[in-house]
């Protein structure tokens, strides 16, 4: 059997799947299928990799015998989910150790709408505190944020509000019971949450059913003193339909570490607006959280390479046990 890692690992890493499989590494983001010959693909029984290797049927086709795919990611957006199960192939990914590292990178959004803080570096780097006071920004505490998507990452950010004396409340196909009764945030309606919050942030993965699941309607609801956050995936927003409020002023602003297209075009309308605080998608870009997730994601591979359970599978019922 051999291995295809397509992302930086570390030496220590790397040494520990070279024990078990000759290793081809493949540049993240280079289809697999451009690079390893096809000589060598029916030796390939496992992969590691970045969301930026689109896990298609030109790829499961190309590697017969993959077995399992390691995402050194929690969102496998870049794999289709129903190809890999139709042929057996085990997805992992690397939930939880990224949640506190998201969480402060969307607070901090939160901070830099309503504090001003990224046009207040300009002010102050451009000279103008000498031509007379900054303008206010507004108090978070008392504001009402707005959670669509309760999982671990959203209850992170609720933790953070909360202890910035905020008003939570969060919408999920599931209610959370838990989080409720712990006073970390209150249920509302979809529609409601949209209407009433003075911050939106949106934490839902990306999905056939969430794809552009925030539109021109659910934009529309805002109120015009509002900001939306996204730091889960560019495309549940209809970023057209944000762009359009954000132009406008329907909305006040908006704080993106994702977008549709990665990276972004600096001629993107995006960069050109000034209520828009952009990040180039590094919610999880520590190094402490990026060296746990690629010890997760190479975890989890050298355990299914070996025939153990992995720690975090995403399609566990295609799990056999057996991949030699
Ligand atoms: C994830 O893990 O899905 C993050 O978006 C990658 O940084």
């Amino acid at each position: 059997m051999t291995v295809i890692i397509s992302a930086t690992l570390p030496e220590d890493l790397l040494a520990q799947v070279k024990a078990i499989a000759p290793v081809i590494v493949v540049p993240a983001g280079t289809p697999p299928q451009e690079v390893v010959p096809a000589s060598d693909r029916h030796a390939v029984t496992g992969m590691l990799c970045t969301l930026r290797t689109r896990v298609d049927d030109a790829l499961l086709d190309a590697f017969p015998n993959l077995k399992i795919i390691s995402n050194y990611a929690v969102g496998y957006d870049n794999v289709q989910i129903d190809r890999v199960n139709a042929r057996n192939v085990l997805v992992c990914n690397t939930p939880g150790v990224l949640d506190a590292a998201v969480a402060d990178l969307t607070f901090g959004l939160l901070l830099c709408l309503t504090r001003n803080m990224v046009s207040l570096h300009e002010f102050v780097r451009a000279g103008s505190w000498k031509k007379g006071p900054a303008p206010l920004a507004i108090d978070v505490a008392g504001k009402s944020l707005g959670l669509l998507g309760m999982g671990r990452i959203g209850k992170m950010v609720a933790k953070r509000a909360k202890a910035f004396d905020m008003d939570v409340c969060y919408h999920n196909r599931t209610r959370d019971e838990e989080s409720e009764s712990q006073n970390l945030a209150r249920y509302v309606a979809r529609d409601e949450l949209f209407e009433k919050s003075d911050v939106v942030s949106v934490h839902v993965p990306l999905s056939d059913a969430t794809r552009g699941s925030v539109g021109a309607r659910e934009l529309g609801l805002m109120k015009t003193s509002a900001y939306l956050i996204n730091t889960s995936r560019g495309p549940v927003v209809d970023e057209t339909a944000l762009i359009e409020v954000l132009r406008s002023k329907r909305i006040a602003g908006a704080g993106l570490d994702v977008m549709v297209q990665e990276p972004l075009d600096a001629d993107s309308p995006l960069c050109g607006l000034p209520n828009v605080v952009l990040q180039p998608h590094v919610g999880s870009a520590t190094v402490e959280t990026r060296r746990a997730m690629i010890a997760l994601a190479t975890d989890n591979l050298v355990r299914a390479l070996r025939g153990e359970t992995p720690k975090a599978m995403v399609n566990a019922h295609v799990w056999g046990g057996n991949i030699r």
